[in-house]
C-alpha cells in the first residue's frame, strides 16, 4: 500500500456549521500521523484553479467553535465536465497530494466519485443542514440549524400568543422534511407539512377550530421549502380563510445555515474527520463515513449515492439492476427505516398537539 504523504481536504456545496470542526480534526489527526495536510479553497474549483495552502496545527486554531467554512466553499460547474476533472487531477499531481477528504453533501460525494475513478482517492464526510444523506441518520450541522430554526420560532411565538396569531414558518431542507418535523415537535407545532408524508388538511383546520374555541392562542405550521416556491404563502392564506385566524408567515432563509455549531455538530464532525483521516491513510477511498447506531463507519461512496436516488426515487432501472439483490435489499431498508422514522414523528404531532 502507498504511504500517504500529503492529503487535500476541501468543502463543497452549501456550507454548514460544524464543516470548520470537521477541517480542524482532518488537519490536527493527519498532522499527528505526519501526514501532511494541504487546503483547498472554494471546493472543487479551487482545486482546479490551484487555490491551495498548507495547513500548519495552528491555522486550524479557534475555527472549532465557528460557522461557516474556513476554506470557502462553492458549487463548480466546471468540475462536473471530464476537462474540469483532469484539471483537478493535474493539480493534485503538482502539489503531491495523494488522496482528498471532501467534506459537503450529495453533490460533494458525486465529485468525490469522479475524482476517485480519475486516480485521486477521495473520503466523503457528510455536511449539510439538510440531513438527506440516507447513509448516514445525521449529517453535520442539521443540529445547529434546527437549534436556530426553534430560537427563531420560539419568538415569533412570543408575538403570536400576544396576538392570537398562526405563523407559518417555511424551513430549509430542500426535498427533505428532516428539519420541519423535528423542529415542528421541538416549537410544538400543529403540524409539519413536508414531501414525504401527505398532510390531511381538513384535519388540521379542524383542529385548530376546536382547538381555538378551547381557548388556544398562537398556532405554528412548518412547512418544508421542498413543498415549491410559493406554497408557504399560499398556505398561509389557506388557513387564514378556512380558520379566521389571523396568520402570518416567516422564512428564516440562510439565517438557518449560521451560526456557532452546537456540542453535538462539533463532536459529530470532530469523530466523522478522525475517521476519514483514518480510513484515508489506511488506503481506503471512495468511502463515505456515516453515523449509524451510535457509531462511525464507513460506507462505498457509489452505495451512499444510490440510497440517496432511492430515498429521493431518481434511481434508474439501470442502476437498480447493477445492484446485487442482498445489497439491494440492505439499501431499501435503510430508506424504510428512515421513512417510517418520519412517519412515526409525524403521528406524534399530530396526537399531542392542539
Ligand atoms: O443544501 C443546503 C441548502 O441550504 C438547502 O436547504 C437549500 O435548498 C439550498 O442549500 C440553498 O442554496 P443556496 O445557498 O445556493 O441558496
Amino acid at each position: 500500500m502507498a504511504k500517504f504523504k500529503r492529503i487535500g481536504v476541501l468543502t463543497s456545496g452549501g456550507d454548514a456549521p460544524g464543516m470548520n470542526a470537521a477541517i480542524r480534526a482532518v488537519t490536527r489527526l493527519a498532522l499527528y500521523k505526519g501526514v501532511e495536510v494541504m487546503g483547498i479553497y472554494n471546493g472543487y474549483q479551487g482545486l482546479i484553479d490551484g487555490d491551495i495552502k498548507k495547513l500548519g496545527p495552528r491555522d486550524v486554531s479557534y475555527i472549532i467553535n465557528r460557522g461557516g467554512t474556513m476554506l470557502y466553499t462553492a458549487r463548480s460547474a466546471e468540475f462536473r465536465t471530464p476537462e474540469g476533472i483532469q484539471k483537478a487531477v493535474e493539480t493534485c499531481h503538482k502539489y503531491d497530494i495523494d488522496g482528498v477528504i471532501t467534506i459537503g453533501g450529495d453533490g460533494t460525494f458525486r465529485g468525490a466519485v469522479d475524482l476517485t475513478n480519475a486516480g485521486v482517492p477521495c473520503i466523503g464526510i457528510p455536511a449539510t443542514i439538510d440531513n438527506d444523506i440516507g447513509s448516514t441518520e445525521i449529517t453535520i450541522g442539521f443540529d445547529t440549524a434546527m437549534n436556530t430554526v426553534v430560537d427563531l420560532i420560539d419568538k415569533l411565538r412570543d408575538t403570536g400568543e400576544s396576538h392570537a396569531r398562526c405563523n407559518v414558518i417555511e424551513v430549509m431542507g430542500r426535498d427533505a422534511g428532516d428539519i420541519a418535523l423535528q423542529t415542528a415537535i421541538a416549537v410544538g407545532a400543529v403540524t409539519a407539512v413536508i414531501r414525504e408524508i401527505p398532510t390531511d388538511f381538513d384535519h388540521v383546520v379542524d383542529k385548530m377550530i376546536e382547538a381555538r374555541k378551547n381557548g388556544k392562542r398562537n398556532f405554528l405550521i412548518i412547512t418544508s421549502e421542498g413543498m415549491g416556491e410559493g406554497y408557504g404563502e399560499e398556505l398561509c392564506a389557506m388557513i387564514e380563510q378556512r380558520t379566521g385566524i389571523e396568520t402570518r408567515f416567516a422564512r428564516p432563509a440562510h439565517i438557518q445555515r449560521g451560526g456557532s455549531p452546537t456540542l453535538r455538530d462539533r463532536v459529530l464532525a470532530t469523530q466523522m474527520g478522525c475517521a476519514a483521516v483514518e480510513n484515508l491513510v489506511n488506503g481506503q477511498m471512495k468511502q463515505v463515513v456515516c453515523l449509524r447506531g451510535n457509531s462511525i463507519v464507513s460506507m462505498d461512496i457509489h452505495d451512499a449515492l444510490m440510497i440517496d436516488k432511492l430515498m429521493k426515487n431518481t434511481i434508474t432501472q439501470e442502476e437498480l439492476d447493477s445492484i446485487p439483490p442482498n445489497k439491494l435489499y440492505d439499501m431499501k431498508k435503510i430508506v424504510a427505516d428512515k421513512l417510517a422514522y418520519k412517519q412515526y414523528l409525524n403521528y406524534i404531532i399530530d396526537h399531542i398537539t392542539l
